[in-house]
C-alpha cells in the first residue's frame, strides 16, 4: 500500500493455508490471483498471495537449495512469481526457524542466507518463517535475527513475517529484529471460540504493535463455513457471517495483518462485503497504527475498543463476545471528552455506512451475541 516504506502498515492480502494446507500448486496460485483482481480484492487494497508450507521437495539438491516440487510447481517458482507480478501483485513463500517445516519439508535452519538469496531470484516479496523442529540449544530471537538480516541484505525487499506463535516473549525484543510482523497467537480454526481465544488473548499487548512490526493475531477465517480441506483447522468448523464480521472488525481494530485465508475463486457476496469494507480497512491501514486501548477492561466478553486515527478521529467497536445480547455503554468521559467542555461525537457506523447522529456524554446501544458495532467518532465542538 505504501511503497516507498516497506511493511509501514499491516499487509493485506492471501494466504493458502487455512483452506489448501498440503495442497498447494501453481494453478491455486494463478486462479486465485487472477480472483483477487476480478473481485476487486486487489483494489480494496488486498495484495500479497501467499503460498505457506508443503511447496517443496522433501530434500534440498546436492548444492543445498531448496527445490519446488515439481509436480505442484512445474514452471518453478520465477515463474509462478512473474504471474502474480504481472497481475500488479505481490508474491509470498513461507519457510521455517528449525531443520524442518511444521509439515516436515526442509526448514531453513543453517541455510538463512543461502534460502535469502534463492527467494530473492525467484521474485519473492514476503516470507512467512515458521518455528517448527527449531534446534533446543538455540533461542528464537536469534534465529529470527539472523533470517531478518539475511532478507535485509538480499538485495530484494522481502516482507518478513515472524511466526514463532508468540512464544519467548516475542512482542519484547521483535522490534529489534527488523520483523515487520510477528505472530504472538496459536493456529487460528474456522469457528467461533478460536477467534474469541486470540483476540482476547492480545488485548495486553496491543501497545506492542506499531508502524512496521505489526502484532499478527493469525490469518483471517472470514468466509472459509467449514471449507478446509483440514479437520483440525475447521473442514467440520465454520462460523455464521456476522461471527466472521465481528472477527474481521476484531482484527481491524486490533491492527493485525489481515491475510484472506478462504478460497476467493468461490466466495459468497456477504465473505466479499465483509473483506471490502473500505471503512474497516481504512482504520486497520490508518498510517499511524495505533493499537486500541480498551473500555471494560475487565470484562472480556463485552467490551469497547478505542483507536485513535491520524485524522483526529477515533474509530470505536463494541464487541459482544458473549452468548447473551447486551448493552454496551460508552461514557465519552473515558475517551477524554468532559461534556461540560461542549464537547460531543458525530458518528459514523462503519456496517452501515450511515451517519448515526451527534451524542454527547454517552452512547449505548444493544449488542446481539458475537456482534459488533463499530464506528468513525468525529469531535464536534459547540454542543
Ligand atoms: C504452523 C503455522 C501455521 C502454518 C503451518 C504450516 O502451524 O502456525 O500458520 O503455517 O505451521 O505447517
Amino acid at each position: 500500500m505504501h511503497e516507498k516504506f516497506l511493511g509501514l502498515t499491516p499487509p493485506l492480502g492471501w494466504n493458502s493455508w487455512n483452506t489448501f494446507t498440503w495442497n498447494v500448486s501453481e494453478q491455486l496460485i494463478q486462479e486465485t490471483a487472477d480472483t483477487m483482481v476480478s473481485s476487486g480484492l486487489k483494489d480494496a487494497g488486498y495484495e500479497y498471495v501467499v503460498i505457506d508450507d508443503c511447496w517443496s521437495l522433501r530434500q534440498r539438491d546436492e548444492n543445498g537449495f531448496l527445490v519446488p516440487d515439481p509436480e505442484k510447481f512445474p514452471h518453478g517458482m520465477k515463474a509462478v512469481a512473474d504471474y502474480v507480478h504481472a497481475k500488479g501483485l505481490k508474491f509470498g513463500m513461507y519457510s521455517c526457524c528449525g531443520t524442518h517445516t511444521c509439515a516436515g519439508y526442509p526448514g531453513s535452519f543453517e541455510h538463512e542466507f543461502q534460502d535469502a538469496a534463492t527467494f530473492a531470484a525467484w521474485g519473492v516479496d514476503y516470507l512467512k518463517y515458521d518455528n517448527c523442529y527449531k534446534p533446543k540449544h538455540i533461542d528464537c530471537e536469534t534465529l529470527y535475527k539472523r533470517m531478518s538480516l539475511a532478507l535485509r541484505n538480499c538485495g530484494r525487499d522481502i516482507l518478513f513475517s515472524a511466526c514463532n506463535w508468540g512464544t519467548e516473549d516475542v512482542h519484547s525484543w521483535i522490534q529489534g529484529s527488523g520483523a515487520h510482523l510477528f505472530r504472538s497467537t496459536g493456529d487460528i480454526q474456522d469457528n467461533w471460540e478460536s477467534i474469541k481465544n486470540l483476540a482476547q488473548s492480545q488485548m495486553q499487548k496491543m501497545a506492542f504493535s506499531g508502524p512496521f512490526c505489526h502484532n499478527d493475531i493469525d490469518m483471517l477465517v472470514v468466509g472459509m463455513h467449514g471449507g478446509s480441506n483440514n479437520e483440525w483447522i475447521g473442514s467440520l468448523g465454520g462460523c455464521t457471517d456476522e461471527e466472521y464480521r465481528t472477527h474481521f472488525a476484531l482484527w481491524c481494530m486490533m491492527n493485525s495483518p489481515l491475510m484472506i485465508g478462504c478460497d476467493i475463486r468461490s466466495m459468497s457476496d456477504e465473505t466479499k462485503a465483509t473483506l471490502t469494507n473500505p471503512d474497516l480497512l481504512a482504520i486497520n491501514q490508518d498510517v499511524e497504527c495505533r493499537g486500541p486501548y480498551r473500555i471494560n477492561g475487565n470484562n472480556d466478553e463485552q467490551f469497547i475498543l478505542v483507536k485513535p486515527l491520524s485524522t483526529g478521529e477515533l474509530a470505536i467497536g463494541l464487541f459482544n463476545l458473549s452468548d447473551r445480547r447486551n448493552e454496551i455503554s460508552l461514557q465519552f468521559w473515558d475517551m477524554g471528552i468532559p461534556a461540560a467542555a461542549g464537547v460531543g461525537l458525530e458518528l459514523y457506523n462503519c456496517w452501515t455506512h450511515e451517519t448515526e447522529g451527534r451524542f454527547t456524554e454517552r452512547y449505548a446501544a444493544r449488542v446481539e451475541p458475537h456482534a459488533c458495532m463499530v464506528f468513525k467518532a468525529k469531535l464536534v465542538q459547540g454542543l
